[in-house]
């Protein structure tokens, strides 16, 4: 055996194959990881912070994972577990702060005042910035991460001698002895299928409508984001910076990008957006991509020693910018209870981890539901299409006009609603 730092390697041949296939290199540590997402960076980062060991296994290439387009949002409570951890220093310098957001609807633009409401505000900074943060801090970390790997699998979860086993980049076999395991490899990973159906409950929703999303190299046309209900469909202004535009169109679930040319797309925007006196600027379209909407939860988030976070364990429909946010929150709550039990000896935390993450991650399921189905028009096929646009407008006006309406939407936007 020999040790690499902290990492104890061991090298270990069986009979009858080739000598380069049979070696399998076996390390230990304190927590496997599988996935580099923003679960999997966090949670690493935070057990350093602590002085706990961990190695992260993934499936894509450091320029693949760091070049993924997805959410905008952080929630105030997300940035303050950032900062605490370390990695908030550029989302301080260069993401918005957000006091407040649009609702419109044919006629109608109405702010709904964040701080006011709730005394809380949201920060804009684009996932893969804070990807990349997380990636830099952790290498700075001399944090052991495993790009590119394949055939990932956990096992012996349910023992106290759990593993993770791998081909690493060159296909060599791998395997890491872990005390602990955490599941952080988004909703196509392998993690949530190693916990045996017979002990997991799947609550899910799939709905009849995507979003389209495109990143436009243009100054946003709003000061804060505008969520907006049209007989043609929903459409969201968001923004990565002062000088980039995210904006996102609802289109049908079988629909797909081809049938959006960059001429098409801005339209429907501007169609959608339309209000007196306000013009949508357009400009070059950096990237085009569709999103499906669902809802999912499977729980529980632990089995034995392996221990989900994320979108591992949970998928929102992306009204609300939610995802994100609870996968902060889950990695947040899940550092904590391994520090317990690896440093105090106590298991109290790592026991209720479950049930502590699931009650946020169910607030978040009922908010993006609720704000899907409240701004998403139903397709023209539905017998009930009528009166459920006119329940959504309804309800639009009654959530902007009443103030503890308003103060509902803010709370749960936010994520106030909950401690994190
Ligand atoms: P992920 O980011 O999915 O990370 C999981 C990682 O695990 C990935 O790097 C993956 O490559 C790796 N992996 C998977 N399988 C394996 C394996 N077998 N072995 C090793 N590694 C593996 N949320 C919002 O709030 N707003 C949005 O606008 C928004 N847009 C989205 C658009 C898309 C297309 C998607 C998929 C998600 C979007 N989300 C959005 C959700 C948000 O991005 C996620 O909630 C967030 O990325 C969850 O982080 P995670 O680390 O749990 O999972
Ligand atoms: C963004 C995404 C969302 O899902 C949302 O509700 C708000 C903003 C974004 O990508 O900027």
């Amino acid at each position: 055996m020999n040790v690499r730092g902290n990492f104890h390697w061991t090298e270990r041949r069986t009979g009858g194959q080739s000598p380069s296939r049979l070696t399998i290199v076996a390390m230990r540590t304190q927590v496997g990881i599988v996935g580099s997402g923003p679960s999997g960076l966090l949670l690493a980062q935070i057990l350093a912070q602590h002085g706990i060991e961990s190695v992260i296994v993934e499936s894509r290439s450091r320029e693949y994972v760091e070049a993924r387009i997805r959410a905008g949002v952080i929630e105030h409570g997300a940035v303050d577990v950032l900062t605490e951890y370390g990695v908030g220093e550029r989302l301080h310098k260069e993401g918005l702060r957000h006091d407040g957001v649009y609702l419109q609807w044919p006629g109608h633009r109405e702010r709904i005042d964040f701080v006011e409401s709730c005394g809380q505000s949201v920060w804009i900074y684009g996932q893969t910035q804070l990807t990349k943060d997380l990636v830099n801090a952790r290498l700075a970390g001399d944090q052991q991460i495993h790009w590119e790997v394949s055939q990932t699998r956990i096992q012996d979860a349910d023992t106290d001698h759990p593993r993770i086993t791998f081909r690493d980049a060159s296909g060599h076999p791998r395997r890491i002895d872990c005390d602990y395991i955490a599941g952080c490899d988004g909703f196509h990973g392998v993690s949530r299928n190693t916990i045996p159906e017979s002990i997991r409950m799947v609550a899910q929703r799939a709905y009849p409508f995507s979003w389209l999303g495109i990143l436009a190299d243009v100054p946003p046309s709003t000061d804060e984001l505008i969520y907006a209900w049209h007989p043609d469909g929903f459409a969201l202004h968001s923004m990565r910076s002062t000088d980039v535009s995210r904006l996102y169109l609802q289109i049908a679930a079988d629909d797909n990008v081809t049938n959006w040319p960059d001429e098409r797309v801005w339209e429907a925007l501007s169609t959608r957006f339309a209000l007196d006196g306000w013009t949508l600027t357009s400009g070059p379209t950096l990237e085009k991509s569709v999103t499906p909407m669902r809802s999912f939860v499977s729980a529980p988030m632990r089995w034995g020693r392996l221990f989900l976070a994320g979108d591992a364990s949970h998928i929102v429909p992306p009204t609300g910018a939610k995802g994100l946010n609870l996968a902060i929150a889950d990695v947040n709550k899940l550092a904590a209870a391994l520090v317990r039990a690896i440093q105090d000896g106590r298991d109290d935390l790592i026991d209720s981890y479950s049930d502590d993450a699931l009650r946020r991650v169910w607030q978040a399921t009922h908010f993006s539901w609720w704000m899907t189905s409240m701004l998403h028009t139903p397709p023209d096929a539905d017998p009930d299409a009528a009166f459920l646009r006119q329940m959504q407008i309804t309800q639009l006006a009654y959530v902007t006009s009443s103030h503890t309406a308003a103060t509902g939407l803010a709370e749960n936007y936010t994520g106030a609603v909950l401690p994190y």
